[in-house]
């Protein structure tokens, strides 16, 4: 009898500890894993350059917040932001070693990775967000993120910054020749640099967190930028016009490391994926929302003399920026260009 009450005994103390190990495993979090250290968590290191309080800032400090509460604490998205952890320059190689899991460049800034991307860098591609996220679900839109896989690297989705604006030091922008021999800060992309090298501006290529200190040292008389990095970076306080042009979109595909993607459990990348979507939709809105509030900021403050470009300006403007689009199509054909909602006949 004792011996039966022995066996029945170990059994349980077996089977229990087992029992608990497998439920653990199966993230259905069932347990409030702030306990646990951070290797027993699943930590995913999120840089990003921008400002706290820009769309990108709120959206990641969002995403890390909703993907804790709903893995109870099992998921913790560590958000680090104005380049505190890797410079714009860095992030990417830093993602691609494996250091961190989560970056959200500019498109603009995956231009050397697949070049062809830098359809989102034509000037007046777009008329309108809705028409980005359009292109963004298309089938040539997957294409293109789908050759980001080639690099190793994951596009959850697109988050926004919004339109460009011009501002510079030296004068007034009104017609596209008053940007005649200005010094302009740019991304790293071609399309970019063709934009005001048709305009005979001088294009120059710097790191975002360089931008302010260019400004400052007047090695660049202006820059394209979204309102709100524009204020939150505070590059306004050094220029002295500032034109409504919405000549340009700036958004972010926002990646992982693939090998990291790949290496996740299913419910975890559905985790993930759910609550990123539902994070990219408040981003969108956000976004619109946060642009608005701050031009009307700017225009209270009379800190910068504002322009803006008429309908009439803008049709002058875009059909100045032709041989943008013909430059591109010569280098990467009309596969994509093609497909852009404006020049879509079913749209
Ligand atoms: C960003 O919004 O992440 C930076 C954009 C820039 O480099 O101008």
């Amino acid at each position: 009898m004792k011996r039966v009450v022995g066996l029945i005994i170990l059994f349980f103390l077996f089977t229990i500890p087992f029992v608990l190990l497998v439920s653990f495993q199966s993230h259905d979090y069932p347990y409030d894993y702030e306990q646990l250290s951070e290797d027993e968590r699943l930590v995913i290191r999120f840089s990003h350059v921008v400002g706290e309080d820009t769309p990108k800032g709120m959206a990641a400090r969002k995403f890390a917040e909703l993907v804790k509460e709903r893995s109870n604490g099992y998921i913790e998205v560590q958000v680090f932001s104005n380049g505190t952890l890797y410079k714009d320059g860095e992030e990417m190689n830093a993602l691609s070693r494996g250091d961190i899991q989560m970056i959200a460049p500019a498109i603009s800034k995956l231009t050397n990775y697949v070049p062809e991307i830098s359809v989102y860098d034509l000037p007046f591609a777009f008329h309108s967000l809705d028409e980005v996220h359009e292109f963004t679900d298309s089938e040539a839109g997957e294409i293109l993120t789908d050759q980001l896989k080639e690099h190793n690297l994951y596009a959850i989705g697109l988050w926004d910054s919004g339109f460009k604006q011009l501002s510079n030091r030296i004068r007034p922008i009104q017609h596209y020749d008053d940007l005649k021999n200005l010094t302009m800060r740019i991304m790293p992309s071609d399309i970019l640099a063709k934009q005001f090298t048709v305009l005979g501006a001088f294009p120059k290529e710097y790191d975002f967190n360089a931008v302010y200190y260019e400004l400052q040292k007047k090695s660049v008389d202006g820059q394209e930028n979204t309102l709100t990095n524009i204020t939150s970076k505070n590059f306004y306080s050094l220029q002295d016009y500032l034109t409504i042009s919405n000549h340009g979109y700036l958004g972010y595909f926002v990646l992982f490391n693939l090998d990291f993607w790949n290496s996740l459990d299913n419910d975890v990348k559905q985790l993930l994926t759910d609550t990123f979507l539902e994070v990219q939709q408040w981003e969108w809105e956000i976004t619109k929302k946060l642009n608005d509030e701050t031009l009307q900021k700017i225009e209270n403050c009379q800190c910068i003399e504002l322009h803006y470009l008429s309908d009439e300006d803008i049709n002058s403007w875009e059909e100045k920026f032709n041989p943008v689009y013909d430059f591109y199509i010569r280098k990467y054909g009309d596969q994509f260009i093609k497909e852009l909602p404006k020049f879509r006949s079913d749209t």
